[in-house]
């Protein structure tokens, strides 16, 4: 079975096909992180601009490099929530406008299933029930997949998403909008044990994240020094970037120790943009090992938003019956 899927939440304009939620025949990305880079962070209305730009032709070279037709798919899979509202609208409204043309089904799928589903790509083996850990520029997300469209909220980001946190002191620092790639880079030749930064937890909610805390921590210590005389240069950024990492991380992997020792070890499946980070992969794998837990991690390329994911998640979402009508709306925030 083929599935179409678009792709549209944030600054990616994304479309793929995939067959039987597990093969990708083409994926096609169109990236506009050059258009928000200037303003150091994503516009949202210069998002949803960009978005209707560019759907049709990345649809069309999806369809194109998989060597088929509208009439060669069974399905079309559509990102519907959470994301910027704007942008989920154009590519909703661009799938909605294709499917009912075409005659073929269309189907709702929620973004962090999405991210969780690009590991059904390269694992074949993957297979639920598994805990998922989605760690992105909008969400941090530690769940229970019972199943492929059976979902449990664990835990979450209750201010700053992970990649935010990220991105936020990378700005600080001077680096360019998305600096999460790049203070990975830093982090590897900077001294994590320099700065002492902590991150809060949230009192009740044991699995629940908090990184704003510690976002304000490093941009305080960098306008202090910085007011002192100090020079933003290399050697500061990577300790900085050190420091900052070993804690988020650490932050991350002490959450999934405690449900190791609460509910026993068990697939783990790590997702989404920060799942690229090389010391939270390496962390989250060590931690698993000591549990004798098993980790599937994403590939580097389909770690970021794209549309296979969607297609894969849609595949999932159409076996269990999930179809949009013409009165599917796109939703900012929604539960998993
Ligand atoms: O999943 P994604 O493409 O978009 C959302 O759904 O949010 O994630 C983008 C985020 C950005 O914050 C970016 O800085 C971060 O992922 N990111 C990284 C790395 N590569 C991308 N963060 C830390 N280390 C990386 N290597
Ligand atoms: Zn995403």
């Amino acid at each position: 079975m083929k599935i179409l899927g678009i792709e549209s939440s944030c600054d990616e304009t994304a479309a793929a096909v995939v067959e039987d939620g597990r093969k990708i025949l083409s994926s096609v990305v169109a990236s506009q992180i050059d258009i928000h880079a200037v303003y150091g962070g994503v516009v949202p209305e210069i998002a949803s601009r960009a978005h209707t730009e560019a759907i049709f032709g990345v649809v069309e070279s999806a369809l194109e490099q998989a060597e088929l037709t509208i009439d060669d798919i069974d399905a079309i899979a559509v990102t519907n929530a959470p994301g910027l509202i704007g942008a989920l609208l154009t590519g909703l409204s661009f799938a909605k406008g294709l499917a009912f043309s075409s005659g073929k089904p269309l189907v709702p799928v929620h973004h962090i299933r999405g991210h969780v589903a690009a590991n059904y790509l390269v694992h074949e083996e993957l297979k639920p029930p598994f805990v998922s850990l989605v760690v992105s520029g909008g969400h941090t997300s530690l769940m229970k997949v019972n199943d492929y469209t059976d979902y449990e909220l664990i835990g979450q980001a209750r201010d700053d998403a992970a990649g935010e946190a990220f991105d936020k002191c990378a700005r600080v620092l001077g680096l360019p909008y998305p600096g999460g790639a790049a203070m990975d880079k830093l982090a590897s030749v900077g001294d994590k044990h320099k700065y002492k930064f902590t991150a809060g937890s949230v009192d009740g909610a044991e699995f629940d994240f908090t990184f704003s805390g510690l976002k304000t921590s490093v941009i305080n210590l960098v306008h202090t020094e910085t007011q002192k005389g100090r020079v933003i240069d290399d050697e500061f950024r990577a300790d900085i970037a050190a420091s900052f990492t070993e804690t988020l991380v650490k932050t991350i992997t002490t959450r999934l120790e405690l449900l190791f020792k609460r509910f026993g070890a068990c697939n783990v499946v790590l997702a989404g943009g920060v799942a690229a980070n090389s010391h939270l992969r390496k962390a989250v794998t060590e931690t698993a090992e000591k549990y004798n837990a098993k980790v599937f991690l994403p590939p580097l390329k389909l770690c970021g938003d794209n549309a296979a994911m969607i297609a894969a998640q849609g595949y999932f979402e159409f076996l269990k019956g999930e179809r949009g009508g013409t009165d599917l709306n796109a939703f900012a925030t929604k539960s998993v």
